[in-house]
């Protein structure tokens, strides 16, 4: 937890943007008594709310006998129903005209392109599911996917659920010891690659990462390699297999297997305050039910929709919102493997003008990098077929978002910006495009099911306007069931903060209208680039280092990536210079990846501490920041560390 427990507000915003008529007149949601409706029934009986909705929203093998039961955190929701997300997304749309649907409009870097059609996808899921099945991957198993952002990463996701596999899949651009850490914490059985990637017209080594992983995860029996970029790999004997030969032969007919409705679906790491990653494990119908109904709702998804959601598939987003939330609801999405600006910074709006892309969700450090790159790319494009704009993953400043209403949105489409985690399986606060007037820098108000709070660190619920700490006061049916393998760690992350109710780990206030201002993140986790890094481990592959004595890495306010990773470090002995500053960012890489690349390694001579021995990151963000620090210091073991360090900062 933070230091103090208030948090001071400095954002003032009094700009509102009502939705346009015509978008209203069309919408899901389409007046302020429905939603009101809607939210009071999903408070008031939430059994009733989501049980209607399961049964009309998702097909059921069984139909479950109850639809909640027990409190947070021992929720168990749809009990006595089995169902499959595969079949959810794929087989119930082939009794309707969406069979010959684009289910996955796919733009490789290179400008390649594929199109798959339900029909389609549903065959190579099917024969996917019998190569895994010849595997010998059973019910249960755990599978890391560790793959560029190409059709096959769908069909492997779809190809597990399919057979009640669990699927964990690890961000390409994460290390070799990182997918060694996400392996052994998993126990996975598989791990299903590519050759590489494009990022940036050049080739992004899977493989090479996967075998270096492998020298450290022993539980890893097979490999399953897709070719991609035609790269050199080594393939190890009874070991490696190429995914085109094993699919050659294999049967198209593979019926989904029934799971309970609690069946995991997947594990899914993310950056906690203590070092280790944490691995959310989401349930199969809650979270399926969860990123079904919120995609209709916060997207107004319509049949005849181009959805293109910018994310990668190795974060929730690309999870819930290019997988389970659209091909649920049989919509046609959009997928693009490679760099925004390869070869040049028109590339999104090249695409949006090529497949008429009409709902367009992407992240605030993107939309900052649009403005930086200038106004000239999406002007060279028609962008009319747009109709919704979304963002998702770190507050967006007000800038930004009116730069995007205005040269992306043309004012004509609707913004909605969306709180949520990988936690809550699905987006939890959002403005609703139909009804919602906007406000830049709001994420608006409580979807029907989730009931915020915003409270003081004794639980004391806050009047409008003051901030404090983002808490729900209901379970809802797409949250997070466990951490894997650590049940005790999950209670007490998530469920100890504040008793009886789930801690986002965020500080936000609600102002006069009921709307949410999330401020950020109160602990130890930095927000680079709208993906959560724990400062923890950062810290953790500095100290690896052998000259490296000790470590503190706060985030600082960065133009592009929303926040920047500064490290401070102290030595073993010697001095520090720029080779090693060097090495110690490059080490870091290595060791996380390139997405926690140092911006700024500053060598001091110890670092600040409480008696206790915390080290006092507050104070240090201050430096980082160039802020002259108001805190209170008395309890600062060695004041001169602190003069020292701000010094030389200047
Ligand atoms: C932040 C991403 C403000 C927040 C789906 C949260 C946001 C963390 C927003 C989750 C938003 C995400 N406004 N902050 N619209 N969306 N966040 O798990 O701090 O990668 O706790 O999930 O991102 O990040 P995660």
């Amino acid at each position: 937890m933070s230091e103090s427990s208030s948090i001071d507000s400095v954002l003032k915003e009094t700009r509102t943007f009502a939705p346009p008529a015509a978008f209203t007149a069309q919408a899901n949601i389409r007046s302020e008594e429905q939603y009101n409706t809607m939210w009071q029934r999903a408070k008031d009986d939430p059994a009733g709310f989501w049980g209607d909705l399961a049964r009309e929203h998702l097909h059921w093998f069984r139909p479950f006998d109850t639809v909640l039961e027990g409190e947070m955190p021992e929720t168990r929701w749809f009990s006595g129903g089995t169902i499959n997300a595969s079949y959810n997304c794929l087989d119930r749309h082939l009794e309707t005209e969406r069979r010959n649907k684009a289910a996955i409009i796919w733009e490789g870097e290179p400008g390649d392109t594929r199109v798959l059609r339900y029909q389609d996808l549903h065959r190579e899921v099917c024969r996917f599911a019998n190569v895994l099945k010849g595997l010998g991957v059973e019910k249960g198993d755990r599978i890391t996917l560790y793959m560029p952002m190409i059709p096959e990463l769908t069909i492997a996701m779809l190809a597990c659920a399919r057979i009640g596999a669990v699927h964990s899949i690890i961000f390409g651009g994460f290390s070799a010891d990182a997918v060694a850490d996400r392996n052994n914490d998993a126990q996975a059985r598989i791990v299903i690659t590519a050759d590489g990637g494009w990022r940036r017209g050049r080739e992004v080594p899977l493989k090479a990462a996967v075998d270096a992983a492998l020298e450290k995860s022993p539980t890893v029996e097979k490999v399953v390699v897709v070719r991609r970029t035609g790269g050199e790999v080594d393939m190890v004997p009874d070991r490696d297999f190429w995914w085109h030969e094993l699919t050659e032969g294999a049967s198209a007919d593979c019926d989904a297997v029934e799971v309970d409705a609690e069946h995991p679906l997947f594990i899914l790491y993310t950056s906690g305050s203590t070092g280790k990653p944490k691995g959310v494990l989401h349930s199969t119908a809650g979270y399926l039910l969860g990123t079904t109904m919120t995609t209709q709702w916060v997207f107004d998804l319509k049949e005849d929709d181009t959805y293109w959601c910018t994310a990668d598939i190795g974060w929730i987003t690309g999870h819930s919102y290019i997988t389970y939330g659209p091909l649920s609801n049989g919509a046609t999405v959009v997928m693009y493997e490679g760099a925004p600006n390869w070869p040049d910074e028109g590339r999104f709006w090249e695409i949006v003008e090529k497949y008429r892309v009409s709902i367009f969700y992407t992240a605030p450090t993107a939309i900052r990098a649009f403005i930086k790159w200038g106004n000239q790319w999406p002007e060279k494009y028609d962008l009319s077929s747009l109709r919704l704009l979304g963002t998702v993953g770190e507050p967006i400043n007000p800038e930004a978002w009116m730069w995007y209403r205005e040269v992306i949105g043309q004012e004509r489409c609707p913004i909605v910006d969306t709180w949520w985690q990988t936690e809550t399986g699905g987006i939890m606060i959002s403005p609703l495009p139909g009804i919602t007037a906007t406000k830049p820098g709001s994420c608006g108000r409580p979807l029907p099911g989730v009931v915020p709070d915003i409270v003081s660190s004794d639980g004391t619920s806050l009047p409008a306007n003051e901030g404090g700490l983002l808490v729900m006061r209901q379970p809802w049916p797409h949250m997070l069931r466990t951490l894997y393998g650590d049940h005790e760690r999950f209670k007490q992350v998530y469920f100890s903060e504040i008793p009886g109710c789930y801690f986002a780990g965020d500080g936000a206030r609600r102002d006069e209208d009921g709307y949410i201002w999330v401020m950020g993140r109160v602990d130890d986790v930095i927000n680079v680039s709208g993906h959560r890094l724990s400062t923890m481990e950062i810290e953790s592959a500095l100290v690896a280092h052998e000259r490296v004595a000790e470590a503190a890495v706060v985030g600082f306010p960065h133009e592009i990536k929303g926040e920047g990773i500064f490290c401070f470090v102290t030595l073993k002995d010697g001095e520090g210079d720029e080779a090693l500053q060097q090495e110690l960012t490059q080490h870091v890489r290595d060791q996380i990846g390139a997405l926690a690349t140092p911006d700024r390694v500053r060598f001091a001579p110890a670092l600040p501490k409480t008696r206790s021995g915390k080290i006092m990151r507050r104070l240090l963000r201050d430096i980082a920041a160039g802020r002259e620090s108001v805190q209170d210091t008395t309890t600062l073991e060695d004041l001169s560390v602190l003069a020292r360090l701000r010094d030389e900062e200047e």
